[in-house]
């Protein structure tokens, strides 16, 4: 996770070949919009750097994560990076809105470890403001849909500081199992943290559906 949401030198590895260059999805072509109960989740645009250079660089945000753009034209770049990857099949990025508004309030983004996605790394960052709303849950819920549903992720793994208590937290409440920790695997700051790998199989999530669906069916 810490290696995201952000990648330093981004455009040094836009042109590397892509990993799944020989077969062509509709996703590819453009990401789907997903909805969810409070959440829009949509392809970003150019015009979401400022926004996202507004909500993602704060102090409290950036905490635990790569360094994002410094700059609004930083974000512009990165977001036209997330396209060009988004087409080799490599990469898939979202901004993430409240139902009824347009503006980006943060990004969910998954990568793939090997070609064809089976393994997968996701990570995400909302605006501050958002915290403790559930708009992160219900994000989530529809990224891994698309990740398990549509991109044919067979494990999806995360990575978060061991001190970034709400990164662990919300990955915890996902039902992401906690595999082994990383020992100073990330610098901040000139500091080597720790990171916990986390890892959600296929399997994980469509059971955890399963029992929802079964809840909801009692309820009624
Ligand atoms: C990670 C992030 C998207 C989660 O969104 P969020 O709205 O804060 O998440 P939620 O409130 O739904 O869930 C966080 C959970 O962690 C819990 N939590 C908060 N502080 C905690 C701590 N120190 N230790 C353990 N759990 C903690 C919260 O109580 C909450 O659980 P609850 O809903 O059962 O109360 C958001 O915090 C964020 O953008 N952080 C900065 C970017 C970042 O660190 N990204 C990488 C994450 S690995």
């Amino acid at each position: 996770m810490e290696k995201m949401p952000y990648q330093v030198g981004l455009e040094t590895i836009a042109s590397q070949p892509a990993i799944n260059a020989l077969s062509s999805s509709d996703w590819q072509q453009a990401l789907p919009t997903l909805r969810g109960g409070q959440v829009v989740l949509r392809e970003l645009r150019a015009s979401d750097a400022a926004s996202l250079f507004a909500l993602l660089t704060t102090e409290e945000v950036a905490r635990f994560i790569s360094p994002p753009p410094s700059t609004v034209e930083g974000f512009e770049t990165f977001i036209g990076w997330t396209l060009r990857q988004r087409a080799a099949g490599s990469f898939a990025c979202f901004a993430v809105t409240v139902a009824g508004y347009d503006t980006a309030i943060g990004i969910f983004q998954i990568r793939a470890l090997e070609p064809g996605f089976e393994t997968a790394e996701w990570g995400f960052a909302i605006g501050s403001d958002f915290w403790g709303t559930g708009v992160f849950a219900d994000g989530a819920a529809l990224v891994l849909d698309f990740a398990f549903g549509t991109l044919g992720v067979r494990r999806l793994e995360a990575r978060a500081a061991v001190k970034n208590g709400r990164g662990n937290g919300a990955l915890q409440k996902l039902g992401a199992v906690q595999e082994c920790r990383l020992r100073k695997s990330f610098q901040k700051n000139g500091e080597y943290l720790d990171q916990v790998l986390y890892a959600m199989l296929d399997a994980d999530w469509r059971g955890s559906r399963a029992i929802a669906t079964a809840h909801a069916l009692r309820v009624h």
